[in-house]
């Protein structure tokens, strides 16, 4: 079976890590009998800066054909925040409806966790996002400000839309909104996704986030559909957190969570605190699931340009985002076998990345679990 994969190294460290990632899929293609027929995407911050591309339809268009999306990170130090963000990262999740954002958080062996007293059986949970709405879906202003002047060059089409900027520039009034949007539709499909998963996976509670307390109009609905939903899967516990809470519950009793499902903007926080108690943004893997589309598989670091080009970065996260590509492409014994490598290359601690305290360079981590699979 051959799989047609889209790849956006893209910026800082992206390209070693994906290299990196590229090596162990080949050494599972051998002894898997899985093809691939990979496409190289030059889009990041250095191709936008030489050429002022960000993301042109003609490559959303050809990547609708294709498998999958195998990216590396976005973001660059001349670029500022939001262009490449907005116009890569997230226009691929949006462009190919990726609702579900699913980030495993899973300590491996001979790995620290900062959490005391908590081992390999404690942390190992999934969260499962929602990736295409809440405060996620670009509806904002911001009124009587000079900033709309530098907001002018980044957000030209909208700009159009917005008032004049001399006549309300006044700091002092200054303001701004962000509206957060949480749909019947969007809601019910990654939740739904969640209870699925989490009965495919044969793991006993759903977890859910919100902040109903408080945001009781926008998350009053999730948790309304959350309750229905759940109606359907009588053997899995159903449960609700706030958000405030669930972030406690992370560090103090994180072998509570099986599955836990959480609106987009929580869910962008509670993974990075998920990164962390696994041991670092080095081992953390992502995938942007659409079950009926095309869905992109990406390490949740980001570009970390400090790190780039010295062989400093761990490739980890990379290849696991592969593991979860092979998963999803439902190459089962090969995504465990990369997930073996990768145990058994921490267990023997020979080669170690520099974030869990080794020296082996970003190619030598790379190259040791390539190996163990060969
Ligand atoms: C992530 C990132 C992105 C997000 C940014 C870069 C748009 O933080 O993948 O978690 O907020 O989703
Ligand atoms: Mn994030």
């Amino acid at each position: 079976m051959g799989y047609h994969i889209a790849v956006i190294p893209g910026d800082g460290i992206g390209p070693e890590v994906i290299n990196e990632g590229l090596r162990v899929l080949d050494a599972v293609s051998n002894i898997y009998n899985v093809k691939f027929d990979f496409k190289i995407y030059p889009y990041g911050g250095s191709h936008y800066l030489k050429t002022g591309e960000i993301l042109p339809d003609e490559a959303l268009k050809e990547m609708e054909k294709m498998d999958a999306i195998y990216l590396g990170a976005v973001g660059h130090p001349e670029v500022p925040p939001g262009i490449l963000e907005k116009g890569l990262l997230l226009k691929l999740r949006f462009y190919f409806d990726q609702y579900v954002n699913l980030r495993p958080v899973t300590l491996y062996p001979n790995v620290e966790t900062p959490l005391k007293g908590k081992g390999l059986q404690d942390i190992n949970f999934y969260v499962i996002r929602e990736n295409t709405e809440d405060f996620y879906v670009g509806l904002g202003c911001r009124f009587k400000s000079d900033t709309h002047k530098a907001n002018l060059n980044i957000e030209r089409k909208l700009y159009s839309l917005r008032f004049d900027v001399k006549v309300l520039a006044n700091k002092s009034e200054e303001f701004a909104y962000q509206i957060g949007v949480i749909s019947r539709k969007g809601a019910e499909r990654v939740i739904r996704y969640a209870f699925e998963f989490c009965r495919r996976k044969g793991l006993k509670r759903v977890t859910s986030v919100d902040k109903a307390n408080v945001l009781s109009e926008i998350y009053g609905l999730w948790r309304d559909i959350f309750m229905e939903v759940s109606k359907d899967y009588p053997e899995i516990e159903a449960e609700f957190t706030f958000v405030d809470a669930a972030a406690m519950w992370f560090v103090k009793n994180p072998e509570r969570f099986h599955v836990v499902v959480t609106p987009n903007m929580f869910g962008d926080i509670l993974t990075d605190l998920g990164a962390i108690i696994q041991g670092g943004m080095g081992l953390a893997p992502g995938g942007n699931i659409n079950p009926d589309g095309v869905s992109m598989f990406e390490p949740i670091h980001g570009s970390a340009p400090k790190y780039a080009g010295k062989g400093l970065a761990n490739p980890i996260a990379a290849i696991l985002a592969a593991k979860l590509m092979l998963e999803y492409l439902g190459e089962e014994e090969a995504a465990k076998a990369i997930d073996k490598a990768v145990r058994n290359v921490l267990i023997e601690g020979k080669v170690k990345p520099r974030d869990l305290g080794g020296n082996s360079s970003t190619s030598e981590v790379g190259k040791a679990i390539a190996e163990k699979i060969s």
